[in-house]
């Protein structure tokens, strides 16, 4: 998607929620063969966080969205598109987003998710943005909401040390001049879908008592390959994104990478001109969080001043698909 001149999608609010429960490297020794020291010189994670027995995607995604409706100034009845992305919903159907537009009391709405794993956050930005652009809409609400604990194998050290729950939400709004969501990259390829997935609790292979007990309903993933390929399509998506903005690498307030690893977000640093106190991290708090990553870091980035009047940010994201993508936004 290239900028259009007639008006603009901007992002108007944001708000995130973290659940209150922290696990902790040392927590994690408990649990599996590990140590702080593995975890942190591996990921650079040192906590994430847990939610709670009885808290679903939707609980915490209904949370970031309301802070997020706060911080735009806005009531939830001005929302006519809620899309939620999850690879954690709380159930196959409804989707998420209809138990967030429920919760908001929101009478009709078009309400959806979006699967594209840690890259759903872009993928449903961009869908957003399209309504917007195109359709008789003026305001939505985007969510990144997961609930990774629920699908994480706690007895695989190799997986369970880097994921963890949260979700964070933005405000959409159509308004007359430049700015706002300056473009958008995404892509696909498939010939990967076997090294990072949730093999069963699907339609491939139901969730019988067998499956679970040889835990295929949780992440299995070949780290080092994907290791390697992130590395790859998130530069080639940063550089494409502010390609079809019309930007250099050097303009960026603020770079906020998928939060997977440290050594992912360093590998993205040796080979791009923005400057390292320019490039935003917090895997270190949260481990992975998939589609709320790149959501919560932009809602924690303005909590923190990091993003001011003007400023141009751009969030990329890479996951299982694998997809992958990036977007330039004007704030
Ligand atoms: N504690 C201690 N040792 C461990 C742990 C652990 N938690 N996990 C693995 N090890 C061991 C392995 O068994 C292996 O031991 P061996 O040499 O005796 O066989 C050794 O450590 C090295 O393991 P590697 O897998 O080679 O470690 P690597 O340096 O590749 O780091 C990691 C693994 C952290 C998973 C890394 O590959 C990674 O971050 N990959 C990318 C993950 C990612 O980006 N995901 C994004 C998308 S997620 C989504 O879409 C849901």
């Amino acid at each position: 998607m290239a900028p259009s001149s007639k008006h603009s999608i901007q992002i108007i609010g944001t708000g995130a929620y973290l659940p209150s429960q922290v696990l902790t490297n040392h927590d994690l020794e408990r649990l599996v063969d590990t140590s702080d020291e593995w975890i942190t010189t591996r990921t650079g994670i040192k906590e994430r966080r847990v939610a709670a027995k009885h808290e679903a995607a939707s609980d915490l995604a209904i949370k970031a969205a309301q802070k997020a409706l706060a911080d735009a100034q806005i009531k939830a009845d001005a929302l006519e598109l809620i899309i939620v992305a999850t690879a954690t919903p709380d159930m196959f159907f409804p989707s998420t987003a209809c138990f967030v537009q429920k919760a908001l009391g929101i009478r009709e709405a078009v309400s959806f998710d979006v699967a594209a794993a840690c890259s759903g956050f872009l993928y449903a930005l961009e869908t957003a943005r399209m309504f917007l652009d195109s359709g008789p809409y003026k305001t939505a609400l985007v969510i990144g909401a997961e609930k990774l604990s629920a699908i994480t194998n706690w007895k695989d050290r190799s997986t369970c040390v880097l994921f963890g729950d949260g979700a964070g939400a933005a405000v959409l709004q159509k308004r007359p001049g430049p700015g706002g969501i300056l473009s958008t990259y995404l892509r696909s390829d498939a010939t990967h879908t076997d090294i990072l997935q949730v093999p069963a609790g699907g339609s491939r292979l139901p969730a019988t008592a067998e499956v679970v007990e040889k835990r295929l309903n949780t992440i299995h993933m070949e780290g080092k390959e994907v290791f390697k390929l992130a590395v790859h399509k998130m530069i080639s998506a940063a550089q494409q994104a502010l390609k079809l903005a019309n930007k250099k690498e050097k303009e960026l307030a603020l770079l906020i990478p998928h939060q997977a690893n440290l050594r992912i977000i360093d590998a993205i640093a040796e080979r791009i001109e923005v400057p390292r106190e320019r490039i935003f991290v917090n895997v270190d708090k949260y481990g992975n969080m998939s589609a709320a990553t790149t959501i919560v870091a932009l809602d924690e980035a303005r909590r923190q001043g990091r993003v001011r009047k003007g400023d141009l940010v751009e969030l990329i994201a890479f996951g299982a698909g694998l997809t992958w993508g990036a977007a330039v936004v004007q704030f």
